[in-house]
């Protein structure tokens, strides 16, 4: 059966000029993409998506950069999406990461990964919801 993940393309790969390449990959991965847009959070946006993370030492640097330029934004479609994914982009330390995924390639820190992947079914459904209304997805 398909399902949803959701990602972000992060400020600093976007900086960098990678969203081409990283979107290339995810695509030549057959992810299907069902909604996207280029944006940038605001600094409340920020933390409320990365509210789980709220009591960690690293939220408030995490939700500075998040808020600090442009992302691309994406709901992505796939059978066995949020673990495909999680398996393409690599670890969340690039340095860590397997060869050839995302991370690897195009991560810069742990926190400036390049991208975000959801890590459950119920999170993408959350995450997918806070950027894209219905209207959006196609
Ligand atoms: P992401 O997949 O976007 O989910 C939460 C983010 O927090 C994660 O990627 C990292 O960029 C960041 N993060 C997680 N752990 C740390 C850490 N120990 N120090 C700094 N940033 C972190």
């Amino acid at each position: 059966m398909k399902n949803i993940t959701f990602t972000m393309i992060k400020p600093y790969a976007v900086e960098c000029g990678n969203i081409g390449t990283i979107l290339d990959i995810i695509i030549t991965h057959n992810f299907k993409i069902r909604a996207m847009k280029y944006t940038r959070l605001s600094r409340s946006q920020a933390e409320k998506f990365y509210s789980v993370h709220k009591d960690r030492p690293f939220f408030n640097d995490l939700v500075e950069f998040m808020s600090s330029g442009p992302i691309v934004a994406a709901i992505l479609e796939k059978e066995n999406a949020v673990n495909d994914y999680r398996e393409l982009i690599g670890s969340t330390d690039p340095a860590q990461a397997a060869e050839g995924t995302i991370r690897k390639l195009y991560g810069y820190s742990v926190q400036k990964n390049a991208v975000h992947g959801s890590d459950s079914d119920e999170n993408a459904i959350i995450e997918s919801n806070f950027f894209f209304p219905t209207f959006e997805r196609y």
